[in-house]
């Protein structure tokens, strides 16, 4: 059973997560408008995993026997400055949601809750990743610059990676 301190934080990362989906999904939808097929799959599956983050959370806690709540949506941004602009969001998004899930852990081990604090290495694994991620690729929108023809190949990039992700979560493990 989660104590009340412990069902409280879930909840709250619940709302972080489905916030997170929301914002990437208008990153996606902004890159879409301006011909960036890549860069828009990317980021809609991207919304894609956030919420499966926030329902894998909302589900744990129902199973503990709290009660998962379903959070209010906040309009998010609708344009951006440019496409590094929205990398250097996500990357700072990210690493908001690191120093929370951090946070959470630490939550836990004051409870006494090593149930919830074994389910929250899952996160904490999942966020080196997604932090290295974003690094990465605002590491290679820095190296292209202004350079249109760069920005081109960097699209086609990321159309790619998003196929790769489609086609694992397909595949016989999923996540
Ligand atoms: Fe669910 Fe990207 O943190």
């Amino acid at each position: 059973m989660l104590s009340s301190k412990v069902s409280t934080a879930l909840n709250k990362q619940i709302q972080l997560e489905a916030s997170s989906s929301q914002y990437y999904l208008a990153m996606a939808s902004w890159a879409e408008t301006q011909g960036l097929n890549g860069i828009s799959a990317f980021l809609f599956g991207h919304a894609d995993e956030e919420r499966m983050h926030m329902l894998k959370l909302l589900k744990f806690v129902n199973e503990r026997g709290g009660h998962g709540v379903v959070p209010a949506l906040k309009q998010p941004p609708v344009t951006f400055k440019s496409v590094k602009s929205v990398f250097e969001e996500v990357l700072k998004h990210e690493m908001k949601v690191t120093e929370e899930i951090n946070g959470l852990v630490e939550i836990t081990l004051k409870e006494k809750d090593y149930t919830t604090h074994n389910f929250l290495q899952w996160y904490v694994s999942e966020q080196i990743e997604e932090e290295a991620l974003a690094r990465q690729i605002v590491d290679k929108l820095k190296l292209i610059g202004d350079d249109k023809g760069g920005l081109y190949f960097f699209d086609r990039d990321l159309e790619t990676m998003a196929a790769a992700e489609v086609a694992a979560e397909k595949g016989p493990k999923g996540k």
